[in-house]
């Protein structure tokens, strides 16, 4: 983890939120190549669950909604931690998690002086309009489906969907968790792609296996065999509030096999519930059998930036080269690095050309320019980045019209004449289907 932290902040891929004053615990900016990475990963996600089906609307809703929503939840009576305070040196840790814990500073053996457990929820308040009175208090969501569940009557008549049919949303969630820890993987700000799939109560046994299965074809297809990638049931003791049933996926973290992603059947929790606080139906009427009912939910929750995480974890390797060179490098799927195509001249003499290069497969893929130092180092520099092909424009290109496209991960080399480059390139680096 230390390395892969090292890196991500060398490389402006992850980075401390606040860093010239110090950082502010779990918050965290993603940089130039950061920020593509997780662009491409939720692209991904949303043309795979969205764009890819006809049964699935995408939304986009905001971050605070009415505070009701949050009791008809269940968030604002059940979503907490237990959590204890150290009498001597005030840090405050969830009571659960105490394994591992630095020793007390304060207190001479180290030996922290702990309180009774106490009950700590977890979402981020906020107060609306000028006066901060108990009446004008609002959440920052701590997940992004409840406005899928408040605006499912309005979006299903919109769109003119019939069950089964699902509402999606990629967006911001906030949870003041007592222990932001490793790195990216438990934050106070955090984005989930969320999936709200609504069917016929008969059929949600179905569905739920559909998902899962759906769910898991995805991560394989960013690389994550069952080496590193495992599906675990929840027992009947864990499952969330509103969970009837619970799958989550699990990656092998350097720090352990950890959730990057749930599966769950909510049943009919969420949209029973929100008609009785609001006092709004929502049910449906089979035009068919004329049959009444409210419809069960399987909803697919995952973290863009766990999923993020896993990808540099299972990317980063370092290996030692014949001669006895070692080089790190950043396997990522080709389709999700964040630089796709490196254009590099051998000499700042061929800048011209090479520009030209550059400019032509910027318009259909991310490219990155570099003339700078010899070009050993320049190809190390990319593999550090994760860009999948170098190409090196050198002086026999000027008059052939060809270029030399090398491979990250096994560092072959190839001659591609230009005017077959960029289909040659569109082949290796489209998203799976
Ligand atoms: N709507 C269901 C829901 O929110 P969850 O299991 O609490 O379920 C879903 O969260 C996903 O959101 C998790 O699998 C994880 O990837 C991500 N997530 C949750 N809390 C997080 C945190 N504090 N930091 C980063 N990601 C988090």
């Amino acid at each position: 983890m230390d390395e892969l932290v090292s890196l991500c902040a060398r490389r402006g891929f992850i980075f401390q939120s606040s860093e010239i004053y110090g950082g502010i615990n779990g918050f965290w900016d993603y940089g130039p190549l950061g920020v593509e990475l997780k662009q491409n990963l939720k692209a991904f996600w949303w043309q795979r669950m969205v764009r890819g089906r006809d049964d699935v609307e995408g939304v986009d809703t905001s971050i605070v909604a009415h505070p009701r929503t949050w009791e008809a939840s269940g968030h604002v009576e059940h979503f907490s931690d237990p959590m204890v305070d150290c009498r001597a040196c005030k840090k405050r840790f969830r009571a659960d998690q105490l394994d591992g814990v630095e020793r007390c500073s304060a207190s001479k053996t180290g030996e922290h002086d702990l309180t009774e457990a106490k009950q700590f929820n977890l979402m981020l308040r906020t107060f609306i309009g000028a006066s901060e009175e108990a009446a004008n208090v609002a959440y920052l969501r701590p997940e992004t489906c409840q406005s899928l569940f408040t605006d499912f009557k309005r979006v299903r008549e919109a769109a003119r969907q019939k069950i089964p049919f699902g509402m999606a949303q990629i967006g911001k969630a906030f949870r003041n968790e007592i222990n932001p820890r490793n790195f990216t993987f438990r934050s106070r700000e955090f984005e989930q792609a969320e999936l709200e799939f609504f069917v016929h109560p008969s059929e949600r046994e179905r569905w739920f296996e559909y998902w899962l299965g759906e769910r898991r074809r995805w991560h394989a297809d960013l690389g994550f065999g069952d080496d590193v990638l495992r599906i675990r049931p929840h027992d009947s003791d864990e499952l969330a509030h509103y969970a009837n049933a619970a799958s989550d996926l699990e990656f092998l973290f350097p720090f352990g096999w950890q959730e990057i992603e749930g599966v769950h059947d909510r049943g009919d929790w969420d949209l029973t519930r929100h008609t009785e606080f609001a006092g709004k139906e929502l049910t449906i009427t089979d035009e068919e059998t004329k049959e009444r009912y409210t419809p069960m939910v399987v909803e697919t929750s995952v973290g863009i930036e766990r999923t993020c995480l896993a990808l540099l974890c299972n990317g980063l390797c370092e290996e030692t080269l014949e001669g006895g060179e070692t080089r790190t490098v950043l396997r990522l799927p080709a389709f999700l690095a964040p630089v796709q195509v490196a254009v590099l001249p051998l000499s700042k003499k061929l800048s011209e050309s090479a520009r030209r290069l550059a400019g032509d497969l910027r318009r259909r893929f991310p490219v990155f320019y570099d003339e700078a130092g010899n070009i050993g180092r320049r190809y190390r520099r990319q593999d550090e980045a994760g860009t999948p092909f170098c190409v090196t424009w050198d002086f026999d290109s000027e008059s052939d019209a060809a270029v030399t496209v090398r491979e990250r991960d096994s560092m072959t080399q190839e001659r591609i004449g230009v005017d077959a480059l960029r289909a040659w390139l569109t082949d290796r680096l489209e998203m799976p289907a």
